[in-house]
């Protein structure tokens, strides 16, 4: 059961990023909290971070996992060629989201990224990647 967990731009920056949005945790402390749950879970976690939409889609479309963790971060109110990307690739994904993006802008409120995920978690902080794992151990199972 392999997942690969990606954070797209920006994400590299958590914990000094707007805290009072994203929190004070770092990416390294957040995948460490990942990483633990999926040893309990028993899954084979590898982790991406990219500022690039082009890095992103290339990893995306290596054949080396089961299920796709994804933060697109800004791609996902904007990135048509990420979306067909996941498409394209056809495994299970699931969205992910520190801040509630139904809750802020306008803007953020449209993610073209989910409708091609089988669901999304937002809002939760670093606890959204975790809610993520525990349906991704479900959809694995
Ligand atoms: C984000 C929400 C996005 O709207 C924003 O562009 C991000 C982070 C989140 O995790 O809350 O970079 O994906």
């Amino acid at each position: 059961m392999k997942v690969l967990v990606m954070h797209g731009p920006n994400l590299n920056l958590l914990g000094k990023r707007e805290p009072d949005i994203y929190g004070r945790e770092t990416l390294d402390d957040i995948n460490l909290k990942i990483k633990d749950l999926a040893g309990e879970l028993g899954i084979e976690v590898n982790f991406m971070q990219s500022n690039s939409e082009a890095e992103m889609i290339d990893r995306l479309q290596a054949d080396d996992y089961d299920l796709l963790i994804i933060n697109p971060a800004a791609f996902t109110h904007t990135s048509v060629a990420l979306r067909d990307a996941i498409s394209a690739v056809g495994k299970p994904s699931i969205e992910v989201h520190l801040s509630n993006i139904h809750g802020r802008e306008e803007f953020r409120r449209k993610s073209i990224t989910a409708e091609v995920c089988v669901g999304q978690v937002s809002g939760f902080g670093p606890e959204s990647y975790l809610l993520a794992l525990r349906a991704a151990k479900k959809l694995l199972s």
